[in-house]
């Protein structure tokens, strides 16, 4: 059982019915009160809070949430709670989640059948008759369309939606599940979103219709040669379609599709990277179509999207050795090429250390000025088959491009280029690569190393280097590890329903845990010398088994350092989908930080979670003194209004460190 389930017990199970099972509460405004059942105690300290469905003693301290509640009181494990909570909630997992993947599994038959619609109205029908012409007039055979399902949608606004409701039992809700239709804006019914484009259909990796991709045709019949739609930028006239009308349309995101997880033909392509040990990307559908008609099998498109580091690593998982076929233009001279601020985040994705590849393993191929992947070829495969095999590695042909680019006997000319190279350095990893590459840059533009070396720390704090090393450098292995885990994580774990076991707070800090091992020790320091614990029970037992790892370290004579791949094995199952989830969670990368500004954001996190149970303990305290002075006993409402003043005086301190600290975050953590 996966922590996922935790949100939804907390959802239907209420705390203080849970916790009112052993302790007599009483309400006290928006809180519940009773005597502590872990400690004894005369009068009430022990505290219920409905609207953060915690409870807390400030007798003794405890608290936490309606799981720890129940494994304080009959000593149980964490995933016992987890068992006995859910099936106090009536929640049937097993039952539930079959019942997910059925539903996945229709929406999936749902879109196969619109796949073959399109493909049968494309092969076998006179309305597709332009499409295909236009297809075979770019160089694709019968058996290419055959073999990847390329299809045609009809013009008109519902061909397609009514065709399979009337014939194949599919609903409106289901096509519009998966993206095939859109909802008119007056919200009276719907249409087809792709009309009139050539279809290509998206699988994941197992071969399952995810999505699709539609491309428009050019207007005149006489354009249809190979060069019609394929001068990137240009606007396409195009039939039946507004001129503004985007040339590609993909399927939106849906439960199915996740785009930046996916590489077209990558179901295709895998068994020939594995072969190989190389990858070959390109930016369209119809160069990998063309690649793969022509027998190199192992490239794999990406989307129309930038590329994302969960794309490096699913290719990651077949292929050491990437080459990129795109068209890298770094001065983003040519419309749809991939300019400057694309290669750094290119760049950046390559060498997160999630993905485990190797940047020195990522080479650029040189195509003729001007010339697509597809025409390449499909006109000169002797050529393309170079071009992959002479690719230069990447990180070399930016420091040639660049120093090429520039006048490097002026002065001016330097500073541009190591300007331009030096955030791209940044953006590796390994320090031992990058020091190369450096050096390489040193060479080219006669700019002593020490130099570039000023200009590489500049915008960094003096103090330390920021890059955190602690988890990093472990071997490919750990990194792969993860990679695989995380992209797998959307078929086998709900992420979403896992990150829902933790606050948001919880979540912010775990994940900068996670990625920056440095902070670890640290928070589980000052959580101890606060004495409190995070309040959700995931969360805690997470931040247990990452310092139990180091320990793990420490009894077998290291000096405690963090292993991911080893925190993910020792890791209790339940435990497993959460932290592959926080690893998988979007957000600004604490590789990229330095290691002030991930200090302040853990420190954020401190403070938040500080002023919550702050909060709890000034509302508590206010009960109190109501009570004393409805009472008459003055003696206690003096002594309560000390704790009052403590607290406000504690409140104003906190504010003060709040303030310092998003000072600091502002200011990147100068000052
Ligand atoms: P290109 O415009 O380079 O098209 O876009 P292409 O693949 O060379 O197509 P042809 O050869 O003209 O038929 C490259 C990729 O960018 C995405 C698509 O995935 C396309 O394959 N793209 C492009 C979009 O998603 N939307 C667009 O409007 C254009
Ligand atoms: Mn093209």
């Amino acid at each position: 059982m996966a922590v996922g389930v935790a949100a939804e017990v907390k959802s239907k199970l209420s705390i203080v019915d849970v916790v009112g099972e052993q302790v007599a509460l009483k309400k006290a405004g928006t809180i519940f009160k009773g005597l502590c059942p872990f400690h004894g105690e005369k009068t009430a300290s022990f505290v219920v809070t409905p609207a953060r469905e915690t409870w807390h003693c400030f007798g003794c301290g405890e608290g936490g949430d309606i799981f720890s509640f129940v494994m304080k009181v009959e000593n149980l494990t964490f995933p016992e709670a987890l068992k006995r909570l859910a099936a106090k909630a009536g929640i049937e997992i097993d039952e539930r989640t079959s019942r997910d993947d059925a539903r996945k599994a229709r929406l999936r038959a749902v879109l196969e059948q619109a796949i073959a619609f399109y493909h049968v109205v494309l092969t076998q029908s006179k309305v597709g008759a332009r499409a295909l012409e236009y297809l075979h007039g770019r160089g694709f055979t019968d058996e290419t369309i055959e073999r990847f399902q390329l299809g045609w949608a009809p013009e008109g606004w519902d061909q397609m939606s009514k065709m399979l409701q009337s014939r194949r039992n599919v609903t409106l809700p289901e096509l519009a599940e998966i993206g095939l239709t859109t909802a008119r804006p007056n919200g009276r019914g719907s249409y087809d979103k792709f009309r009139a484009r050539i279809i290509f259909p998206i699988r994941d990796v197992s071969g399952n219709a995810v999505g699709i991709g539609g491309r428009i045709l050019p207007e005149v019949a006489g354009a249809l040669g190979a060069d019609g739609m394929s001068t990137p930028g240009r606007a396409a006239p195009a039939a039946n379609h507004d001129p503004g009308a985007p040339k590609y349309l993909n399927s939106p995101a849906t439960s199915l599709f996740d785009k930046s997880r996916t590489l077209y033909l990558l179901e295709k392509a895998r068994t020939e990277m594995r072969r190989l040990d190389q990858a070959v990307l390109v930016e369209g559908y119809t160069d990998a179509l063309m690649a793969h008609q022509g027998g190199f099998g192992n490239v794999v498109a990406s989307l129309g999207t930038a590329l994302t580091p969960d794309q490096v690593a699913l290719i990651a998982r077949y292929a050491r050795e990437i080459v990129l076929a795109y068209d890298v233009d770094p001065a983003g001279q040519h419309a749809g090429s991939v300019g400057g601020a694309d290669l750094f985040r290119l760049i950046g994705s390559l060498a997160a250390e999630e993905t485990g590849v190797e940047i020195t393993r990522v080479r650029v191929a040189r195509l003729p000025e001007g010339k697509d992947p597809d025409e390449v070829v499909r006109d000169t495969p002797d050529l393309w088959r170079e071009a992959i095999r002479t690719a230069q590695p990447i990180m070399e042909f930016l420091i040639d491009y660049y120093a090429t680019a520039y006048d490097l006997k002026k002065p001016e000319g330097r500073r541009h280029a190591v300007a331009a190279v030096v955030p791209l350095l940044r953006e590796i990893r390994d320090p031992v690569v990058r020091d190369s590459y450096l050096q390489t840059l040193a060479r080219r533009t006669g700019v002593e190393d020490r130099v570039l070396l000023e200009a590489l720390r500049a915008p960094e704090p003096a103090a330390g280097s920021g890059r955190a090393g602690d988890g990093r450098g472990s071997g490919g292995s750990a990194g792969r590890f993860t990679a695989d885990a995380v992209i797998s994580a959307p078929d086998t774990i709900d992420t979403k329903a896992e990150l829902k076991a933790l606050t948001l707070e919880e979540r912010r800090l775990l994940r900068l845990l996670l990625l920056v091992p440095e902070q670890q020790e640290r928070v589980a320091d000052s959580l101890r010398a606060q004495g409190t614990q995070l309040p959700s029970t995931p969360a805690r037992e997470l931040l247990a088994a990452v310092i139990a790892d180091r320990e793990r370290d420490r009894e077998s004579g290291g000096s405690g350092r963090f292993e991911r791949m080893r925190f993910l094995e020792a890791l209790p199952p339940e435990l497993h989908g959460l932290a592959i989830a926080l690893y998988a969670e979007r957000g600004p990368d604490p590789n990229e930080l330095d290691a002030n500004r991930v200090r302040i954001g853990v420190d954020q996190c401190l403070l938040a979670l500080e002023a919550d149970r702050l909060e709890d303990e000034i509302r508590f305290n206010a009960g109190e003194l109501n009570e004393a002075h409805a009472a008459g006993d003055s003696q206690a409402e003096a002594r309560l209004l000390e704790v009052q003043r403590n607290l406000n005086e504690a409140r104003r301190s906190l504010d003060r460190r709040k303030q310092d600290t998003s000072l600091l975050a502002s200011t990147g953590g100068h000052r």
